[in-house]
């Protein structure tokens, strides 16, 4: 089976459910606090390992509670983590996620170590990937660093994978673009990455900038693929959402799981579907992601 790489972000998520998301200057009561394991590149890791992929992960995490208990969990779920660096001088990632009763979430991130993953950090992919590999990227890291990860994967045959968030709102350069071999936006990120945000023109820039295959995910309405051979839909799996968080991550760690298995590409969109849809059926990024063996006895038709 082929390898994953994941360069990302590491954070520790701390939670409250209130009935609905505050406005501006607004303070609504919520649920008891809750802490679980996040972050976009950890979620990716963790949900590819779950579901069996051979996982190694490059990241930050300060010298503190919060990335002990992080490399802690990663360790526990077979992840590779001789690329995890505790960093000395800046606290680990937090995230502030605020979840209303239907699911929608708020997000705001304190980047702390993860704004110091380096290209140097990522120099290891040199050694480590091999033709065919799966390289798994986000945005919560800096983009110098996404942008070696991608060229040495790119450089080496590997399958580059990029979740466009969050989105820079400066786009990305076609340089960058090239590399992929996947981009995962949805509508407004994939609008918004072109520099056209009122087109609903963003999928197809996306393509004519370099990008092989772009899937623009729909929450409920399921996704859409679209390459050079022309565009098509894949319908949502229906479940009934509590929490949205990682719904993303755990569709491109199930994707990456998919294509280092040898599924084809609607068999891989399809298995990433469920695990996705599994996820919002459960509170939390990394505590709702599905093992392989939840996801293959999960029954979508009566929940
Ligand atoms: O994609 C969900 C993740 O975004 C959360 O786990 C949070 O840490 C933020 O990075």
């Amino acid at each position: 089976m082929k390898r994953i790489f994941v360069a990302g972000s590491s954070n520790t998520d701390l939670i409250v459910q209130c009935d609905r998301l505050p406005g501006p200057g607004e303070t609504v009561l919520g649920g008891d606090l809750v802490r679980a394991q996040g972050g976009k590149g950890a979620n990716q890791a963790v949900a590819a390992a779950r579901l069996g992929g051979q996982v190694t992960f490059f990241c930050r995490v300060g010298e503190d509670g919060f990335g002990e208990a992080s490399l802690a969990a990663y360790q526990s779920e077979g992840i590779d983590t001789r690329f995890c660096v505790k960093d000395k001088s800046a606290a680990s990632g937090a995230a502030l996620i605020l979840v209303d009763r239907a699911g929608e979430n708020s997000i705001a991130v304190a980047p702390g170590a993860n704004a110091n993953l380096s290209p140097r950090d990522v120099e290891p992919l040199q050694d480590e990937v091999q033709e065919g590999d799966l390289i798994l990227l986000q945005l919560e890291i800096p983009i110098s660093t996404v942008r070696r990860a991608a060229e040495i994967g790119y450089a080496k045959g590997a399958r580059v994978i990029l979740d466009p968030a969050p989105a820079p709102e400066a786009g990305l350069p076609a340089s960058l673009l090239s590399m992929l071999d996947t981009i995962t936006p949805n509508q407004h990120e994939a609008d918004l990455l072109c520099g056209s945000i009122s087109s609903n023109q963003g999928p197809e820039t996306l393509l004519e900038r370099g990008v092989k295959q772009v899937i623009v995910t729909m929450d409920r309405e399921g996704c859409r693929l679209i390459s050079s051979t022309g565009s098509r839909s894949f319908p949502a799996y229906p479940v009934q959402a509590v929490d949205s968080t990682a719904a993303g991550d755990a569709f491109a760690g199930a994707f990456a799981v998919g294509l280092a298995e040898g599924f084809n590409i609607d068999n891989a969109i399809s298995w990433a579907q469920q695990a996705a849809a599994l996820s919002v059926t459960r509170m939390g990024a990394q505590p709702s992601l599905p093992t392989r063996k939840e996801l293959l006895t999960y029954d979508f038709h009566t929940g």
